[in-house]
């Protein structure tokens, strides 16, 4: 069994497709965690992947991520990226690597999506590559766990 990456969805991901098209794409969110499987087969990776539209949910996930011994931590805390210190402080009590991920690029748009809380925790971070941007993290965390 290969390595364990958990990849992390906030609130109103599960609207993907359906949701402002025009800024977050035309993919559902289940078709991205299709192609997100078929990127980490090819890695060599599993992945699990989930979605919550609540904070509490997201922290829940990252400390079964923790619990789990996940290779790395994938997430779109959506919202909550610009508001959560919950979120911040359980991504900072996971030991692996961490990727910040969103559909659209936050620093094109208002001023309040300027500012995340979860980029300070994050090894790295990507947005406004749609959702091509999940399979690239995904990409990464492999050759950071390689090297690790
Ligand atoms: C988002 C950007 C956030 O500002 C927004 O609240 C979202 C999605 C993105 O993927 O572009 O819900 O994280």
């Amino acid at each position: 069994m290969g390595q364990c990456v958990h990849i992390l969805n906030g609130p109103n991901l599960n609207l993907l497709g359906r949701r402002e098209p025009k800024i977050y794409g035309a993919a559902s969110l289940d078709d991205i965690a299709r192609a997100c499987t078929q990127k980490a087969a090819a890695l060599g990776l599993e992945v699990v992947f989930r979605q919550s539209n609540h904070e509490g949910g997201l922290v829940d996930f990252i400390q079964r991520a923790i619990a789990d011994e996940a290779a790395g931590i994938i997430i779109n805390a959506a919202a909550y990226t610009h508001t959560s210190v919950a979120i911040h402080d359980a991504l900072k009590a996971f030991d692996g690597p961490v990727i910040e991920v969103h559909l659209s690029n936050i620093f094109r748009r208002e001023d309040f999506r300027h500012h995340s809380f979860i980029s300070p925790v994050a090894d790295g971070v990507i947005c406004g590559l749609g959702a091509q941007g999940y399979e690239l993290a995904l990409e990464a965390l492999c050759a950071m766990t390689e090297n690790s």
